[in-house]
Formats: C-alpha cells, sequence, structure tokens
C-alpha cells in the first residue's frame, strides 16, 4: 500500500519539480546580455594564468580564440542557449569546450563563478555609468540651446504652482541643467567606487594558485583588484548606487515632464511640442497629447522600485554569496533601459519644442507678479521698513483684484490713496522685464545673468 501512495507523489516529484528548479534557478533568459562582458573577464583570466604559468601557452591562446568564436556567435543569433545550463557562465564554457575541447575545462581554474558574475555585472553597470553620461550631456545640450535662444523671454516663476515673480525662459532652462549635471557627477562618483576588481576572490576565499590580480584589473580597465575576497563576490554596492543616481536623475526627468504635460496645456501654452513628439485622439479632433512627457513621468516608477528591489535583495544576506544574489540583474537591467529610453526621449522632446514667447509673456504680465518689485520700490525709495511695505503692496494688489487689473494699470492716483509719497517713477519696476532685469545678484533670472551662465556651460559642454 505505501508503495502506492509513493508512486503517487513519487511521480509528481520526478517531473514536476524539476522543470520547476529550473525555471526558478537559470538566469540565462536574462543574464545572456552579460555575454561580452563574461568573455572579456575569461579572456582576461585565461592571458593571467598562461602568463603566471597557470595553464599553458597553447591552452590560453585555444581558449582566447575558442571564445571569440563564442561571442561571435552569440552576436549573430546563432547560439543555442540552454536553460539547463542555468546562465551565461556555463552556456559560454559548456560551448567553448564543443569547440576547443580538453583546454576549455582548464579556463575555470583558479575562478569561481561567484568572481565571475561579480566582474561580469560590474563591468556591465560601469557601462550604464557612461552611457548614462553621454546622455545626460546630449540633454544638457538641448536643454542650453533653448536657454541660449531665450535668455530674456519672460515668464511666470512659480512657487506652490501659484505666480510668484517673473523670471526668464533661459534661466528655467539652465535650472535642469544645473540638476542633470548633479546627476552626471553621481554617475561619475559610483563609477569611480565600483572600478574595482573582484577577479581572483575565486569561490570567496581566495585561491592556492600563484595569480596575477593586479593583471586582470588592468587588462579589464580596473583601477586595482578588491583587496577582500569576502567582500569582492558579496558586494552589489555597485549597481545600487547605480540605481540610487538612477532613480535621482529619474526624479528630474519625471518633474520636468510634469512641466512639460502642464506647459503644452490649452490654459497655459507656454510650449508647443513638436509633431515628432506628439500623438492626437482618435475621437477628439483638437487634441496633442504629449504621451512622451506622461511615459517618462510614469517610467519612473520602474527605476525607484528597481532600487528598492535590489536593496531588499540584498538586506539581512548573511556573507558570502547567496543565490539571491541572482536577482541583482533583471531589475537594473529594466532600470537602466528605461533611463536610457526616458533620457532619449527627454532629449528629442526638449530639442525640437517651441516655447511660446508671447504667452510666456502674458502670464508673467498677470497675476501681481511684479508684487515684490513694487515691495522693494517702496523699501528702497520711500524707506519703508520692509513689513509695512509688504503691508501697502497687500492693499495695492486688493485695489487691482478689484479693479479687475494688474498693478501697472493702476493710476499714479489710485496708488497715491493708499500711500501718498508714491511717485510716478514706481512703473518702471512694474514691468515684467524691468523686474527681470534687475534681478542681478549672483544666480538670478536676469538675462544678463542668464547668458553668463549659458556661455559657462556652452564652454564646459562642448
Ligand atoms: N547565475 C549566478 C548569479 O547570477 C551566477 C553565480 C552562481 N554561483 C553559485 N554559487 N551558484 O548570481
Amino acid at each position: 500500500m505505501t508503495k502506492t501512495a509513493n508512486t503517487m507523489w513519487g511521480g509528481r516529484f520526478a517531473a514536476g519539480p524539476d522543470a520547476i528548479m529550473e525555471a526558478i534557478n537559470a538566469s540565462i533568459g536574462y543574464d545572456q546580455r552579460l555575454a561580452p562582458q563574461d568573455i572579456a573577464g575569461s579572456r582576461a583570466h585565461a592571458t593571467m594564468l598562461a602568463a603566471t604559468g597557470i595553464i599553458t601557452d597553447t591552452d590560453a591562446a585555444a581558449i582566447k580564440e575558442g571564445l571569440v568564436t563564442v561571442l561571435s556567435e552569440i552576436e549573430t543569433g546563432n547560439f543555442a542557449f540552454s536553460a539547463a545550463l542555468e546562465d551565461i557562465h556555463m552556456n559560454v564554457e559548456s560551448r567553448l569546450k564543443e569547440i576547443v575541447g580538453e583546454p576549455a575545462g582548464r579556463l575555470h581554474t583558479a575562478r569561481s563563478r561567484n568572481d565571475q558574475v561579480a566582474v561580469d555585472f560590474r563591468l556591465w553597470v560601469r557601462d550604464q555609468c557612461d552611457l548614462a553620461d553621454a546622455a545626460l550631456a546630449g540633454l544638457q545640450k538641448a536643454l542650453l540651446g533653448q536657454a541660449e535662444a531665450g535668455a530674456d523671454w519672460v515668464m511666470p516663476g512659480f512657487t506652490h504652482l501659484q505666480t510668484a515673480q517673473p523670471v526668464t525662459w533661459g534661466h528655467h532652462m539652465l535650472a535642469y541643467v544645473e540638476m542633470f549635471e548633479r546627476d552626471r557627477s553621481r554617475f561619475a562618483d559610483a563609477r569611480k567606487r565600483m572600478n574595482t576588481s573582484p577577479l581572483g576572490a575565486a569561490a570567496l576565499a581566495g585561491t592556492s594558485f600563484p595569480i596575477d590580480r593586479e593583471m586582470t584589473a588592468k587588462e579589464l580597465g580596473f583601477d586595482r583588484p578588491m583587496t577582500n575576497s569576502l567582500d569582492a563576490v558579496s558586494d552589489r554596492d555597485f549597481a545600487l548606487e547605480f540605481l540610487a543616481a538612477s532613480s535621482i536623475c529619474a526624479m528630474h526627468l519625471s518633474r520636468m515632464a510634469e512641466e512639460l504635460v502642464i506647459w503644452s496645456s490649452a490654459q497655459f501654452r507656454f510650449v508647443k511640442m513638436s509633431d515628432k513628439w506628439s500623438t492626437g485622439s482618435s475621437i477628439m479632433p483638437q487634441k496633442r497629447n504629449p504621451d512622451a512627457a506622461e511615459l517618462i513621468r510614469a517610467k519612473i516608477g520602474r527605476i525607484f522600485g528597481a532600487n528598492v528591489a535590489l536593496m531588499t535583495v540584498m538586506k539581512g544576506l548573511p556573507l558570502t554569496y547567496s543565490k539571491d544574489m541572482q536577482e541583482d540583474k533583471e531589475q537594473t537591467f529594466d532600470a537602466a533601459d528605461n533611463l536610457m529610453l526616458a533620457l532619449a526621449a527627454m532629449t528629442g522632446m526638449v530639442a525640437d519644442m517651441t516655447a511660446n514667447r508671447e504667452s510666456l509673456r502674458q502670464a508673467a504680465s498677470s497675476g501681481f507678479s511684479t508684487a515684490t518689485d513694487l515691495a522693494d520700490w517702496l523699501v528702497r525709495e520711500l524707506g519703508l521698513p520692509f513689513r509695512d511695505a509688504h503691508h501697502v503692496t497687500g492693499s495695492l494688489v486688493a485695489m487691482a483684484e478689484g479693479k479687475e487689473c494688474d498693478l501697472p494699470d493702476l493710476t499714479l492716483a489710485d496708488m497715491q490713496t493708499v500711500h501718498a509719497d508714491i511717485r510716478a517713477d514706481v512703473f518702471d519696476v512694474l514691468g515684467v522685464e524691468n523686474s527681470v532685469d534687475s534681478r542681478m545678484s549672483l544666480g538670478g533670472t536676469a538675462p544678463a545673468q542668464v547668458r553668463a551662465q549659458a556661455a559657462y556651460w556652452r564652454e564646459k559642454l562642448e
């Protein structure tokens, strides 16, 4: 009787668990992206094994040549990936064996998949830092083009999304150039810190073979070998730093995307997206939707998600390698892909959009945007304490509101009913151009400041 029972669940387990085990265990579905890095790492390792006399020059030559063949098979789509071989490392090695025979078996001397995957992934993330930097520089240039064209175009500056003070279009564009510059420096900083080689840490403890870790580090463009083998195989800080920098960059992109969505609305009309970056509606013929901006705003969630996911994978992991760490790759790939896509789309949109100078100016001239200029005039010219000037200005705003006009539309007589000493030259500061021209403090919105900043960026970005 027990035999029957055994057969029953033995039958279920013999086939079922194997297939599911393979499904949960295999990473080849996504880590095949690491093929170029895996092969670069293996070639460096083989060179070093021969240089140190651990394998013969003949074997190393066969291995390295075979690896080139494997890579070209992968790159041309002539490679049969196998889930039974789990991951990119074993897929490559197994094919190498088919191509070069016995020497292939010597490649894994003094190495483990643990240091191998750490090298591959580091090299991949390092490349992404460089790609992000180049993409951000492109976006900065597109923004700079806008800033140079509209250094003196007046627009409303907002706080709380309420009209605050007039600013210039160029100033607003350069604000993003600054943000993206900090993003670039975060990627550069992360890159510098990640640029150390785990290769030679082997499984976790190092190796008894006389390897030369300086040599492989140099060959792969790393600054130096990592100094603790336990740390080398279990560190994923480099990917986390990349994801953290990506998240902050993505946050900047989403803020900008949100502004473009608002600015391209019929209520604002600050910008017109080019046809290339707009979509229509199948039912409402008047629509011109800023879909790319909306998608950038939304895609950011996946990037934040990848950051949180990997932090969560890593938290609580005992030293050294655990299979949990295989879950570091898929989301990092997705985050990097979507960051690059968002950067490219934002760059295209910014380069091709047209600011509506008239709408910007009109909006800047409404909403009592020069109220602060008026208060400052009362302080400067009449010697009022700022608090009193604020109060007087408040009364004048209320008066204008009552008359349904803006501050420059009040007459001098109107104004003098609130404060008798107000003179006609007050009108000089109520115009939006005068307002921005006067903001000459360092980093201020005056066109002269904006032009100087733009010139600085032009030189830096060229
Ligand atoms: N595919 C594995 C990963 O991505 C490679 C390392 C496997 N190491 C091991 N000890 N099973 O993490």
